[in-house]
């Protein structure tokens, strides 16, 4: 293992009726709120109302910021950090699902930060400072409830840009598994590709000596896999859904990576394109992953076979250790195509057209990829094979 250290500071608050539990945090925190949602889908639950009666009682003065888009934009960040600050609010509630919060993380930076909120978000400055804030999460997939991460972004320049900072991680985070009842079959399939991928960038390192950490990520894989066909035939299964809302919340409070060394390419290499395309952060990895994963499978072929054997039970009798491995991306690859995610840029109408152009973005940060370095000709060929 790597030397690390690790701190986690938010409290979690999982299951049913759980939304009560705002009665409590919430005093903490003083007596005017920005409320920040999305387009919609709390109102026609009935989240919303439940919210909005809760923060009634407690008299808390409530200013709203609604419309968040999937893939928050700077614009929606810039107009909360206006509306806490003309009213200066105490704390911001994120009631959605990971771009209301990753919004609502920007929000509380800005409102602390002198200068353009833009320059945290890419890096030219530190968040040193935020405005208390919490969540009610209502879908499963992210992380973003209990890590610090937050991505934005800027549409004008056509940048997605992931962030964080020591104090970006939500005080609570309330997560009710009747709230994810009404997340459509696609928005579940996309959250579920993304918990399996925020497993594979912790899961591909060259790091020794990670037994209890590659037993974690592949338990973690092995539940999902298991639930998800049951999940997506039942979408108001409690227990199903609780099981996906929590695996979520472990695949990225970063518990996962201790003592190895993150991955996160094909993240990047994803970024680059809902930056361009606008297109659902989880349909863009299942694209891309499993190419990646061909693509460097070289790199480490036993930490790919293991992965075969493990997670999708491969049998190796007469087979090479590579044809082991590939055996396990083809099984990855047939097992998100049997839920019903994508498997080819095509799929969202995209061409070889901005390929060189979505190169440059995912190479943004100047170095990508720790498993194997990738080169800009390694990213291009790793878009053509998604095409
Ligand atoms: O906007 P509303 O109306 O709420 O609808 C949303 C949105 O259309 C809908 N939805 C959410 N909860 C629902 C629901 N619909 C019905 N019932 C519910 N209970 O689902 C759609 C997608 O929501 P979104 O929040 O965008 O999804 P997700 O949680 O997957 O977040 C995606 C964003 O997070 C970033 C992604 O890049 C993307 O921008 N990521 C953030 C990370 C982090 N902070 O740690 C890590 C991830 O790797 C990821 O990059
Ligand atoms: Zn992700």
């Amino acid at each position: 293992m790597k030397n690390f250290s690790y701190q986690n500071p938010t409290k979690l608050i999982f299951g049913e009726g759980q939304l009560e539990a705002l009665r409590n945090e919430l005093p903490k925190y003083g007596s005017k709120l920005l409320l920040v949602y999305g387009g919609g889908s709390i109102k026609r639950n009935g989240l919303y109302d439940q919210v909005l009666a809760i923060l009634e009682s407690l008299s808390i003065e409530v200013f709203e910021l609604s419309g968040v888009e999937p893939n928050p934009r700077l614009s929606s960040v810039q107009k909360g950090i206006d509306i806490a600050k003309q009213n200066s609010v105490d704390f911001i509630l994120a009631v959605g699902g990971g771009s209301v919060l990753d919004c609502v993380k920007a929000i509380a930076v800005g409102v602390k930060y002198d200068g353009d909120v833009w320059d945290i978000i890419s890096g030219k400055a530190k968040g040193e400072e935020a405005l208390a804030f919490g969540s009610v999460l209502t879908l499963a997939a992210t992380g973003s409830e209990m890590n610090n991460n937050s991505v934005i972004t800027n549409w004008e320049t056509q940048e997605k840009l992931g962030w964080s900072s020591l104090v970006s991680y939500p005080k609570f985070s309330i997560l009710d598994p009747v709230y994810t009842y009404s997340v459509p079959k696609d928005q579940t399939v996309y959250g579920m590709v993304d918990i399996m991928s925020h497993v594979f960038e912790q899961y591909f390192h060259h790091v020794k000596n990670t037994p209890l950490q590659d037993r974690y990520c592949e338990s973690l894989l092995k539940t999902v896999i298991e639930t998800a066909p049951k999940l997506i035939e039942n979408l108001e299964d409690y227990e199903l859904r609780e099981t996906i809302l929590y695996a979520g919340t472990m695949a990225l409070n970063k518990t996962l990576g201790m003592g190895t060394q993150g991955e996160w390419s094909s993240h990047e290499i994803e970024h680059a394109v809902s930056a361009v395309y606008d297109i659902p952060h989880g349909g863009g990895l299942a694209i891309l992953f499993p190419n990646w994963m061909k693509h460097v499978l070289d790199e480490n072929v036993g930490r790919f076979k293991q992965f075969a054997v493990r997670v999708f039970d491969v049998a190796t009798e007469g087979k090479s250790d590579r044809e082991v491995a590939i055996e396990g991306i083809e099984r990855l690859r047939a097992f998100w195509t049997s839920i019903g995610a994508p498997s080819r840029l095509v799929d969202y109408g995209i061409d070889d057209k901005n390929l060189e152009l979505m190169a440059d973005k995912a190479l943004a940060k100047g170095k990508l990829g720790n498993f194997k370095n990738l080169t800009r000709e390694d990213i291009l060929a790793i878009y053509r094979a998604s095409l």
